[in-house]
Formats: structure tokens, sequence, C-alpha cells
């Protein structure tokens, strides 16, 4: 299978690599990101040289050369991507959070509009692999959902509440820095979010 990375530059994406370096029958062969187009995947991900001779590209979503595509893209650009890359036959798991939920909670939540809505399966492939059946699209969940769902699943069926307490460093927010991302706001220090 050829496998494009959308966004394969960032956390996502460079560990989806790392990942599917040793898939036996996936091949990276395209990797994006439109600020470092031309410059060589290992660059960006040093942990990965001598396992991928890949330069990123800045494909439009009709370009994308794959059997099979990973939206690692923050949430509202993955929507761009999705129905273009379906009509194209090219199969879908997608890591944002553009299809994870009913699109009037979408839209609440994340207080945008979402412009290209459909239906699709949505869970993590260790526990919900045999509802996926045939999709050609599969929205994943986000890092705290995978987390809390993975610890709590051997106690399904047998516990009576399960109460979760959960902390992400702050790499769950992605490669563009910010004020609540600063080596200085952070370190040493939690943020508790209610
Ligand atoms: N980090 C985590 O622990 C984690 C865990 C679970 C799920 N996720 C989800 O996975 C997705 C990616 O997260 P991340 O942490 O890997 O983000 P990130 O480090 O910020 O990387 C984002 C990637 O998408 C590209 N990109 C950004 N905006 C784009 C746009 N409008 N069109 C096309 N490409 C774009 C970026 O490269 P260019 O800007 O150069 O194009 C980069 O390659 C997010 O939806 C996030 O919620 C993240």
């Amino acid at each position: 299978m050829k496998v494009a990375i959308i966004g394969a530059s960032g956390y996502t994406g460079g560990e989806l690599i790392r990942l599917l370096l040793t898939h036996s029958s996936a091949e990276v062969t395209c990797a994006t990101s439109r600020k470092l187009a031309g410059t060589p995947v290992v660059k960006e991900h040093p942990h990965l040289k001598g396992g991928i001779d890949l330069r990123f590209e800045n494909p439009s979503a009709e370009e994308v050369d794959a059997d099979f595509a990973f939206l690692a893209v923050p949430h509202t650009a993955a929507m761009s991507y999705a129905a273009p890359l379906l009509d194209r036959g090219i199969k879908i798991v997608d890591l944002s959070a553009d299809y994870r939920l009913p699109k009037d909670v979408y839209e609440r939540v994340y207080e945008v509009p979402h412009t290209a809505y459909f239906e699709c399966p949505y869970g993590i492939p260790e526990l919900h692999r045999e509802s996926y059946g045939p999709a050609r699209f599969i929205s994943n969940p986000g890092c705290f959902p995978t987390g809390a769902t993975l610890a709590a699943a051997p106690l399904a069926g047998r516990a009576h509440t399960i109460i979760y307490d959960s902390k992400t460093g702050v790499s769950g927010a992605g490669d563009n820095p910010s004020a609540t991302t600063h080596y200085p706001n952070v370190a040493d220090n939690i943020k508790c979010r209610r």
C-alpha cells in the first residue's frame, strides 16, 4: 500500500512515519507539509534517519498519489481533504477532530462551521476493529479519550464507577508554539481545565 501522510511534519505525522517504517505492507510515499515542501523528511524528524528517503511535498488533495491516507492536520484542515481523497478511491484514517462528533455538537464545541460533514465509523482499532467493517473512512479519538478508553477497557462490565484523571504534556498541542506551551509558563507546572 502506498501511504500518504497529510501533515507529516507535525508530531503525529512523525510518529506515524516511525510506526509505518516497520509495517510489512505499507510504504510512506507522500509526506506533506506546506512550510517544509522540498525539505528532506529526516531534517524535521532526525530520529528517522536511515529509515526514509523522502522529501516533504505540498500537493493539492487532487494531486495526492496513494492507496491510503492519514489526515494528521489540525481540525478544520482535515475536512478539506476528506471528500476529494475519498472521491479518488483513497482510504482514510483521520486523526483530527473533524469527524468525531455529530455536526451540531462539533460546531458548538469548536465554534466553526463544518463545511464537509458526513457520518463515519469512529473508534480505536485495538477495541473496535470488528465494527469498522469495510469502511473507507475512519475517525480516530484524540489523546484523552484514547488514553482513558484503553486504560478502562479491562474493567468494562466489572467496575461500577471509573474516575479519570488525565494529564497531557504540551506535545499534545502540536508543534505550533503558544503561550500555553511556552517553557517558562509550563515547566514544573500543571494547569487544570474543568
Ligand atoms: N499531538 C498529539 O498528541 C495528538 C494526539 C491525538 C490526535 N492529534 C490530532 O492530530 C492532528 C495533528 O496534530 P499534531 O499534534 O501532529 O499537530 P502539529 O504538530 O501542529 O502538525 C500539524 C501538521 O499539519 C500541517 N498543517 C497545518 N495546518 C494545515 C493546513 N491548513 N493544511 C494542510 N496541512 C496543515 C503542518 O505542516 P504545515 O503547517 O507545514 O503544512 C503539520 O505537518 C490534530 O488534529 C490533533 O488534534 C494530536
